[in-house]
């Protein structure tokens, strides 16, 4: 809930984690109904802890899209129906945009303006994007995954090595006690757009390796880790993960890492006017992007959210919702979800 421009008056988050964590991804039927249940309850929070009362609202925003199509008719239908009780205006956010929205927030908080026209690359457990975000508010496409998203990807190997849901946080706290040149992964070769991603051969090469290298046993262990207890210490999944595994997710994590960072160099080069790198998404939280992607390495200011608003959360999706609502850029009442929505081109 922001009050001004850049007042976050409350903030509420509700985790699904430990309904997924143990099918060891997102399940579209679950998440569906744990946004019903936690749906009203998180708003409600959200306005006591701001002291805001339904009557004080002057607007809803939702997003309608990109996105798991069960979750986003959840959010979407309950701020169309707060709309219409409070007879407020609803505007309507994509979701890609509040990832952006969510550094250019943070950045006023802290009295900067992020200077226009600025790459954005969007990493998430759905999307890797890299667009041109312009100062008109417009934003034009540069490259996208043509397979896998890069969270994705870090899920994926997380799962098959025995380390669960979700695989980022898990993988960047292994990597640390790994040597990332250990095991040598070739990058992906693109044909056609040099900007596009492709994450999935890296995700066979992970498998192929796994199979020659026999670790069946050492993946039950850490099965087992995660049976006795959900959250494990860096010890106790240390005493499960032998050095040569440590080598292994260091070397996944620096391949996908130098993926990013080379895309966003050759980025800055293609598109000469960029004056920022804007990087979001959940994957924006792993130490080892945050330490490659410098202003020195890429060539232009980057900017990072405070890891809070790197994943999904609804003050990114207000922060977007704030230009429009200044525009009067309202949607109407009939607006449908869209699961794969674009942001542009
Ligand atoms: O933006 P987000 O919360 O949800 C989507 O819109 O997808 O991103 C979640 C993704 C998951 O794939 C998770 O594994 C990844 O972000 N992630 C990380 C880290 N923290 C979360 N990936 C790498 N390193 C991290 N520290
Ligand atoms: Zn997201």
């Amino acid at each position: 809930m922001i009050g001004d421009e850049t007042n976050v008056l409350s903030s509420v988050v509700a985790s699904q984690l430990s309904v997924h964590g143990k099918y060891g991804g997102v399940v579209p039927e679950l998440a569906s109904r744990e946004h019903l249940r936690a749906m009203a309850p998180v708003v409600e929070e959200a306005l006591a802890r701001a002291g805001v009362d339904w009557g004080d609202l002057d607007a809803v925003a939702a997003t309608y899209g990109p996105g798991l199509a069960g979750s986003l008719l959840v959010g979407l239908t309950y701020a169309k129906g707060v709309a219409m009780a409070a007879k407020i205006p609803l505007i309507a956010v994509n979701h890609i945009e509040g990832h952006i929205h969510a550094v250019i927030l943070e950045a006023r908080q802290r009295g900067e303006e992020i200077p226009l026209p600025a790459l954005a690359l969007i990493v998430s457990g759905g999307h890797t994007h890299l667009f041109e975000a312009r100062a008109d508010g417009s934003y034009w496409p540069l490259g996208r995954t043509r397979d896998d998203a890069a969270g994705e990807a870090f899920d994926k190997v997380a799962k098959l090595l025995g380390f669960g849901y979700p695989g980022g946080p898990v993988i960047d706290r292994i990597a640390r006690y790994g040597n990332p040149e250990a095991v040598r992964f070739t990058a992906a070769k693109m044909k056609g757009n040099a900007l596009d991603f492709s994450f999935s051969g890296l995700k066979t090469a992970v498998l192929r390796w796994v199979e020659s290298n026999d670790l069946a046993a050492e993946i039950e262990a850490r099965r087992e880790v995660l049976q006795r207890n959900p959250n494990p210490s860096d010890d106790e999944w240390l005493e499960a993960t032998p050095r040569r595994t440590r080598d292994l997710v260091a070397s996944f994590q620096r391949t996908v890492v130098d993926e990013l960072v080379q895309h966003a160099i050759r980025a800055a080069d293609q598109v000469e006017a960029a004056r920022a790198l804007i990087i979001s998404g959940g994957v924006a939280c792993n130490s080892g992007l945050r330490t490659a992607a410098t202003t020195r390495t890429i060539g232009l200011p980057v900017y990072f959210p405070s890891p809070g608003l790197s994943t999904d959360n609804a003050v990114m999706i207000a922060a977007a919702a704030f230009p429009r609502y200044r525009r009067g850029e309202f949607a109407p009442l009939t607006l449908a979800a869209e699961p794969n929505l674009q942001l542009a081109g």
